[in-house]
């Protein structure tokens, strides 16, 4: 056998084995995930926080998406390692500010850290759960989670208590991601948040990755 076609079958043989453990983590993955909640482990934030996932799901575009401008209020859900948490702190500027929670204390204080290494002063992170927001009614101009309300086990409760931190005319938005073994169909999410009462406004991205905003159903409740 020449050098040439060796190498042709070790690259064979490993792109076989490769795709196998891809499909066992995803199989297996799923599984788990559909039959026991908790959130994703906090090794697993700083994991998904590299440079392939910044190319397949850009901040700058996501947070383009969202329409986050200077000056807003916005409010982050499980922002694990950050990746979203900066580019959502550049947009609203000094003049606006994040808030950013997270269910695992552990990770708030590495998102602290990585806030003071960056200079990041507009960006207040606390460990919180998403069934007790630690903030007023109508609070926010932007609530956005990213690979995040597939985890939480009542969504229903999730979305009734996100709906009550947001300004009427605010905008909720749901990103998700296909290597996630959380990943719900966008349909899903839709179904999901009309059943706590929202209505959709706009789809982005596609398979691969996808956001979905939403707007609170008119109804009267009163804001300050
Ligand atoms: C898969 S990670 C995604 C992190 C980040 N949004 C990203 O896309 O890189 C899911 C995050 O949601 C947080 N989380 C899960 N359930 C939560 C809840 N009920 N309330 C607040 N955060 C929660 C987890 O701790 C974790 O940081």
């Amino acid at each position: 056998m020449s050098i040439g076609s060796a190498v042709l079958r070790i690259l064979l043989w490993a792109a076989i084995v490769l795709g196998c453990a891809l499909f066992f983590v995803q199989v297996v993955g799923r599984i788990i995930r559909h039959l026991v909640h908790f959130p994703a482990p906090a090794f697993v934030a700083g994991f998904i926080d590299n440079r392939w996932r910044r190319r397949l799901q850009p901040p700058a575009k996501i947070i383009d998406w969202i329409a986050i401008a200077p000056g807003m209020r916005v409010l982050e859900i499980g922002p694990g390692a950050g990746l979203f948490t900066i580019e959502a702190a550049r947009r609203v500027t000094e003049a606006g500010g994040v808030f950013a929670f997270d269910i695992q204390p552990s990770l708030v204080a590495k998102l602290h850290a990585r806030l003071r290494n960056e200079g990041v002063t507009n960006v207040r992170a606390v460990a919180a759960s998403a069934y007790e927001i630690p903030y007023p009614d109508s609070s926010f101009d932007r609530v956005f989670m990213i690979a995040v309300l597939a985890e939480i086990p009542d969504r229903r409760r999730a979305l009734i208590e996100i709906k009550r931190v947001l300004r009427s005319d605010g905008l909720l938005a749901i990103g998700e991601l296909l290597p996630d073994p959380d990943y719900p169909l966008p349909r899903t999410v839709r179904r999901w948040c009309a059943d706590a009462g929202f209505v959709p406004v706009d789809s982005h991205g596609g398979i691969l990755h996808y956001l979905l905003t939403f707007r609170p159903e008119p109804e009267s409740r009163s804001e300050p």
